[in-house]
């Protein structure tokens, strides 16, 4: 059994009376520890399905092991602990709180599940020398560049240990040689954390360098 087992997932949003289709029967495994690549037109569904995936957002039909559990069927708290505890989020904006350190802003998803303080910083500290910024720990993210700052994102996406890191254009607000920097760092995590990741991007050299690459299209996923 593949460690992501999607079938018939359908993803529809009602706007002005009117309904838009944006998953349509969408079916995928993904296995352990793969790292993924998901390209696909401007408004392909990119970002539902990363959600939906993410259960961020519940899908309108369709079912989704995860770990051969029927994560969709979850009441609403284990469906919120299995996010938490099993699913790291990046998004194109780092959304980092300005008024914290780089090193207090990877601490405070572990901070927030009560991880004891001296505990949860070590974690966050080992984790940014991972992406290559031990020496930017006590930098806010106003003094830190826009690769940096997306760096402490993803230090932050890790810090609870996820199985499934999902990333969304990490790489779309920055330039090419930054994006590849971001891009060589999430290989290095799937790689030595076995992390099982889906990455969206636009840029398709940075998809091609993906072991496995799909795109999104009709509503449906193919390979790339
Ligand atoms: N909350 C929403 N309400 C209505 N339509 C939405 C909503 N979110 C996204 N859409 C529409 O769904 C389609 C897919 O959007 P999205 O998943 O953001 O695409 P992508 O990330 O590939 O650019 C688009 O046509 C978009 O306009
Ligand atoms: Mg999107």
């Amino acid at each position: 059994m593949a460690f992501i087992e999607i079938r018939e997932l359908s993803k529809s949003y009602w706007l002005h009376g009117k309904r838009i289709d944006v998953l349509r029967a969408l079916s995928l495994d993904i296995e352990r520890g793969e790292l993924v690549s998901l390209v696909g037109a401007s408004g392909s569904g990119k970002s539902t399905f990363l959600h939906v995936l993410g259960t961020l957002d519940a899908p309108v039909a369709g079912t989704m092991l995860v770990d051969g559990m029927d994560v969709l069927a979850l009441p609403d708290a284990d469906l919120a602990r299995f996010r938490n505890r099993t699913v790291g989020f990046v998004f194109q904006s780092h959304y980092l709180l300005p008024e914290f350190t780089a090193l207090e802003n990877v601490a405070i998803p572990a901070l927030v599940q009560r991880m004891e303080r001296t505990a949860a910083l070590r974690r966050a500290r080992v984790l940014l020398e991972r992406v290559g910024l031990a020496a930017r720990v006590d930098h806010r993210p106003g003094e830190l560049s826009g690769g940096e700052a997306q760096r402490v994102a993803l230090a932050r996406a890790l810090v609870l240990q996820p199985l499934l890191l999902l990333a969304d254009e990490p790489t779309g607000n920055l330039d090419p040689v930054t994006g590849e920097g971001i891009h060589q760092v999430l290989r290095e995590v799937n790689r030595d954390l076995g992390i099982t990741a889906v990455v969206v991007t636009h840029n398709e050299a940075l998809a091609r360098s993906m072991p496995r690459r799909l795109r999104l299209a009709g509503g449906k996923v193919e390979p790339a």
